[in-house]
């Protein structure tokens, strides 16, 4: 049985195939049509997923979708006819009043003519966590800004399914009161909210007690928002007046200066979104009696929670779904409609890895190169030999573009797409900014660590193969690439069986410098989607000034690029990604 799951239309368009239960392959469409945060119909995403899986629409047994646009629109139609609700928000609204156009579009894009199914958002959500974790059974909770109605939901999955027993609804949000803030501090809702988790450790927590005033969260499923600090539901902007008024500091305007009251607003709102979600948990964990708990939604993507959540909470084993925002949202739909069409069998894909993008082989990536001018070397069937040199250039503080396999599904790249670098260099967070990340330099890189030995540098106990937790460095300051100032890193743990090219690179390293241990931070430039395919690593290397770049089993280094390369240098930054590429490609 073959299943296509699709998430689109709000942010973060996804596909993936799963084929008798078992995920095949995943994308974003982002990656593929190079639009950040691209939303429309994922047709590129779904190419891909279904030539991955060597099949055609004609051999798809469903199609599912994450969310039920009917109820979506039924929650988009009683804001539009809240009396203060802004006209633009009417309008928007207004015109799209058809709860058949998803199925529609579906149908039209790829000519399916088998069943659509859809499910509920976080349903979706809850799907994507328990069926793709490793638990037989498990407590489910799932939390966003809003999905049709719900925004948290508190579940409860076992080889029975899954039980959505309880709701948040809409207006009251816990993603919202985040994001409201987020958008208070200058930063775009739902892309910023990691940029004021990285900002918190900075701040003091001197706005707790004014920010507990903008909600109500008792024991269990009570959570109400104050309506008087929110404008999102007139549809103009996020925070009301009385919230300046209330905060006693005006919003801070986008890239103005982060001044200290800035900081310590969003040290404050990281304690507070903490303590109602570890409140939500014991809840949660109550009523279940589980040992487990599976995450997902886009709260889940705050790995300092996700880390007091295992430390501080009730349950003994914690599955963040790796993909936690809408785009992980595919594969909880495809699951359910496997799990429904399938009479229950039991789906069982615990995710060990998330490399289910498109890949090229040597060969392919071998004739692009050819031609091109470029002075590469050359290293297939001598892998031992490329690591050793990528070590080695690594130890000497170079910076490198990792390109190999598949692409990663999700928001993290996982030594695939990776920029790599020496964590140990007090330099290097300034020189990866410098040569192609140009992030805020209040925000740390993560770091790769082999499994085996995380424990030796890290507080950790447990695999962490996503980089959706933080913990404590032993040594911080033996690693400041990576460690923030309080110390604390996202890390993420890899083994053989997940990643060997990059197992053997961290070993290689190890033999230079003593630790196996990397910064690791998406390849990409600021504002565009993580490279997918070589050219896009390509075109990255070129605008960026990294060091080298390894592409699958070649290394090309800065000096080996052709003049003629340097073209795309001079093309202006903000025409976008897709630009580059369109004008790139007569090139090779
Ligand atoms: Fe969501």
């Amino acid at each position: 049985m073959q299943v296509l799951g699709i998430s689109a239309f709000y942010h973060d368009s996804a596909c993936c195939l799963l084929r008798d239960g078992k995920l095949v392959a995943a994308i974003e469409q982002e990656k593929l049509s190079r639009l950040k945060h691209d939303k429309s119909f994922p047709d590129l995403a779904l190419r891909f997923c279904l030539d991955a899986g060597r099949t055609s629409i004609e051999a798809i047994d469903a199609i599912a979708y994450y969310e039920r646009p009917d109820l979506k629109l039924e929650r988009q139609l009683s804001m539009a006819l809240q009396p203060e609700a802004s006209e633009s928000m009417r309008y928007a609204i207004s015109q799209n009043l058809d709860p058949d156009r998803v199925e529609a579009e579906i149908r039209t894009v790829t000519g399916f003519e088998g069943p659509v199914l859809f499910f509920g958002h976080h349903l979706s959500h809850a799907a994507s966590a328990f069926f793709f974790s490793p638990f037989d059974s498990a407590a489910i909770l799932t939390c966003d800004g809003v999905g049709e109605w719900a925004t948290t939901t508190f579940g409860y999955g076992d080889e029975a399914g899954i039980n959505l027993m309880a709701e948040i609804e809409f207006p009251d949000s816990i993603g919202l009161l985040y994001s409201t803030l987020t958008s208070f501090l200058g930063f775009s809702v739902n892309d910023g909210e990691s940029r004021v988790m990285g900002l918190a450790p900075y701040g003091r927590p001197t706005f707790v007690d004014a920010l507990k005033h903008l909600y109500r969260a008792g024991r269990g499923l009570s959570f109400r928002l104050d309506r008087r600090y929110f404008d999102y539901l007139e549809g103009e902007r996020m925070f009301s007046q009385s919230l300046t008024d209330h905060l006693g500091i005006p919003p801070r305007k986008r890239e103005a200066a982060i001044s200290q009251e800035y900081k310590d607003l969003a040290r404050s709102l990281q304690i507070v979104l903490e303590e109602i979600l570890l409140e939500k948990i014991r809840y949660l964990h109550d009523r279940t009696q589980s040992d487990s708990l599976c995450m997902a939604g886009g709260v889940a993507l705050n790995c300092v929670a996700n880390a007091r959540i295992r430390r501080d909470g009730p349950f003994k084993r914690l599955f963040v779904q790796p993909a936690p925002g809408d785009s992980g949202g595919a594969l909880g739909a495809a699951a359910l409609a496997y799990s429904s069409m399938s009479k229950g069998q039991k789906i069982k894909t615990p995710l060990s890895d998330v490399y289910l993008g498109p890949s090229w082989n040597s060969e392919e990536i071998a004739s692009l190169l050819e031609g091109s001018g470029a002075t590469v070397a050359d290293y297939r069937g001598r892998e031992e030999a490329l690591c050793r040199e990528a070590a080695q250039r690594l130890s000497k503080g170079e910076a490198a573009g990792w390109f190999f396999g598949a692409a990663e599904f999700g928001p993290r790249a996982l030594g695939n797409r990776s920029i790599l670098a020496d964590a140990r260099r007090p330099d290097m967070r300034d020189h990866i900014n410098s040569v192609v990340k140009k992030r805020e330099a209040f925000r740390p890189f993560a770091p790769v660590v082999a499994e085996s030995e995380a424990s030796e540098i890290f507080e950790i106990d447990v695999s962490l193969p996503f980089m959706l937790e933080t913990c404590q460095a032993h040594d911080p300051d033996s690693y400041p690439a990576i460690t923030h100032v309080d110390g604390s890193a996202r890390v993420q743990t890899v083994n053989a069986k997940q990643n060997p090219r990059l197992c053997r690179l961290l070993d290689h390293f190890k033999r230079e410098t003593g630790v196996p241990i990397l910064l690791n931070t998406s390849f990409n430039i600021k504002g565009e989607p993580i490279v997918c395919s070589p050219l896009d690593a390509i075109i990255c290397f070129i605008r960026s000034n990294l060091d080298f770049v390894v592409l699958q089993d070649f290394l090309i280094e800065r000096s080996g690029i052709p003049p003629h390369w340097m073209h795309i240098c001079s093309t202006p930054l903000n025409c976008g990604a897709k630009a580059v590429s369109d004008d790139i490609y007569a090139m090779f």
